[in-house]
């Protein structure tokens, strides 16, 4: 086991991880994982490669030339064989063929080590479905974040419209569900809070709250 502390933030799209994740760990100084831009990523070199079939993505997951860069955003840029594919990951459409390949139990074995990789000094902030269960069992913090589907569905749609991507709330929302079911559903690494997590309802917050209390629950709250 790693002597590397580790925070681990899981939870369904649109709970607020993302941007909690990448302003605690820039407050921290320490690095970020964003475990589900490997998945999408994934399934973005799948679909270049003409790849639909989960059998054949374990495969490229093996092979795939993934590089994350700082943002100015104080996020990661996501380059795939050197190409900047940051953008491109966003769309509904890839977070739906990264979630029917995450349910591939290979698939998840030939990312395992890559996210591992991701712990070193001085700590990780890792944001994804399964950090605090199966990638980080030993994190000493461990934060499952949820809100209300129709919540997620409106902050998504604020989020792509900012990036210049018009869904509607009613599309969000059922493309949202069907991720929920596949991604609670499958039987390998199931999104669902780890036993030893503090479990937050964000419906009702704004992002500054949900920093804030997550911030006080990892025992960090002097950091502003
Ligand atoms: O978090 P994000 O929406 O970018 O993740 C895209 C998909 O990747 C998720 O719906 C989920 O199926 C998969 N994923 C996963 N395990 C993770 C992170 C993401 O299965 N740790």
């Amino acid at each position: 086991m790693s002597s590397v502390p580790v925070i681990t933030l899981d939870g369904p799209s649109g709970s607020g991880k993302g941007t909690v994740s990448t302003r605690l760990a820039s407050k921290l100084g320490w690095h970020y994982l964003d475990s589900g831009a490997i998945y999408r990523a994934l399934a973005h070199a799948a679909g270049l490669a003409g790849v639909m079939e989960s059998g054949a993505a374990a495969e490229i997951a093996r092979g795939l030339q993934l590089a994350f860069r700082p943002a100015p955003d104080g996020g990661a840029a996501v380059l795939l064989d050197g190409a900047d594919i940051t953008d491109a990951i966003r769309t509904e459409e890839c977070g739906a063929l990264a979630s029917r390949f995450a349910a591939d139990p290979a698939v998840r074995e030939a990312l395992l080590q890559r996210q591992r990789d991701f712990r070193q000094a001085p700590g990780l902030v890792a944001d994804g479905r399964d950090m605090g269960t199966v990638v980080f069992p030993d994190a000493e913090h461990k934060i499952y974040l949820t809100a209300s589907a129709e919540v997620r569905a409106e902050r998504r749609h604020k989020q792509l419209k900012q990036k210049g991507i018009n869904d509607s709330i009613a599309r969000l929302l059922e493309v949202i569900r069907e991720r929920d079911a596949r991604d609670e559903g499958r039987e390998t690494s199931p999104l669902k809070p780890a036993a030893d997590a503090i479990v937050l309802d964000t419906s009702d917050m704004s992002l500054e709250e949900v920093v804030e209390s997550v911030q006080q629950k990892v025992g960090y709250s002097s950091l502003s």
